[in-house]
């Protein structure tokens, strides 16, 4: 469980916030999308959670963030136990050569007992497909496949919470679906809460539960995927990317050929076109 109650963050020497007055409860097992603008502060939030702010970037930090409890701030060696981040920067957070250390790393620094060691790291590299590098170095790997390795690496050690902040953003779309459905089964099998930035929507659509939206430190939209996808406006005001047949939805609105829900996906806006060819216009 996640509060974040009045979060606002300013990054030293900087005169706007990155975060402004940020509110939100994040229960177990959420599956949470964070969509937004370049700038729109999705990293530093996703830092707040798991307390790299204000420790490691120095600034002005109101507000509490709770993780299980635990103060971010005053305790964040605390609230940082219970997750699990995936950063942007991977090769920042690569510390081995090769690819079975680096998860070996991990579990060997977080007390994990010997015995359980071995499976642990089986089930992870095999869950993120990757059981056939396990002995590769980790320099010869595409940038998907270090993605993956981090992905297995943070996941192996089982934390109640995975924060992961465009973890999919070197991958192409069979590989960045990939990781949506590891992430569907650590959400789904284990109860991880997963609160995830990612820009490719489609497969947030597909995948997550709840959506949030930033833009310019504040929260400008959260809510169930389609509650949100409903304000199309917005998002796309913003310069998020929201899926074509939702703006052909959008278009057929306007020119008032139909009135019902947007379709985010082809099944539903097959049923929308349908509703509309056979005259239908106001379901
Ligand atoms: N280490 C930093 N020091 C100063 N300003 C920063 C730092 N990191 C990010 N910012 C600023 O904070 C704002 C939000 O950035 P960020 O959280 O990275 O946005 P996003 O992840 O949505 O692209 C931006 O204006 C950015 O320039
Ligand atoms: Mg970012």
């Amino acid at each position: 469980m996640i509060s974040v109650r009045n979060v606002s963050f300013r990054y030293r020497g900087r005169e706007t916030f990155a975060l402004a007055e940020i509110n939100m409860e994040i229960p177990d097992g959420e599956f949470l999308g964070i969509i937004g603008p370049s700038g729109a502060g999705k990293s530093t939030l996703i830092c707040a959670l798991n307390g790299v702010i204000p420790r490691h970037y120095p600034g002005d930090f109101y507000g509490e963030a709770l993780v299980e409890g635990y103060d971010s701030v005053e305790s964040p060696g605390d609230a940082a136990r219970s997750t699990g981040s995936v950063f942007q920067d991977i090769d920042g957070q690569i510390s081995a050569s090769v690819v079975e250390d680096e998860v070996l790393f991990g579990l060997e620094n977080f007390g994990v007992p010997r015995d359980e060691i071995g499976g642990r790291m089986e089930e992870a590299l095999a869950a993120a497909g990757i059981s056939d590098l396990r002995e590769r170095s980790v320099h010869s790997l595409s940038g998907g496949q270090k993605q993956k390795v981090i992905i297995a690496a943070v996941a192996a050690l089982r934390p109640r919470i995975m924060l992961l902040d465009e973890p999919t953003g070197e991958l192409d779309p069979a590989s960045s679906r990939s990781v949506f459905e590891f992430l569907k089964r650590l959400n789904g099998e284990y109860g991880v809460t997963i609160v995830i930035v990612e820009q490719k929507i489609m497969l947030l659509c597909e995948f997550a539960k709840r959506l949030a939206m930033m833009e310019k430190g504040r929260l400008v939209l959260d809510g169930g995927v389609q509650e949100v996808l409903q304000k199309a406006d917005v998002l796309e005001n913003a310069g998020v990317n929201i899926p074509r047949v939702t703006t052909l939805a959008r278009r057929l609105r306007s020119g008032g050929l139909y009135h019902g829900e947007l379709p985010w996906n082809l099944n539903a806006a097959e049923k929308m076109m349908r509703g509309i060819l056979s005259g239908h216009t106001a379901f």
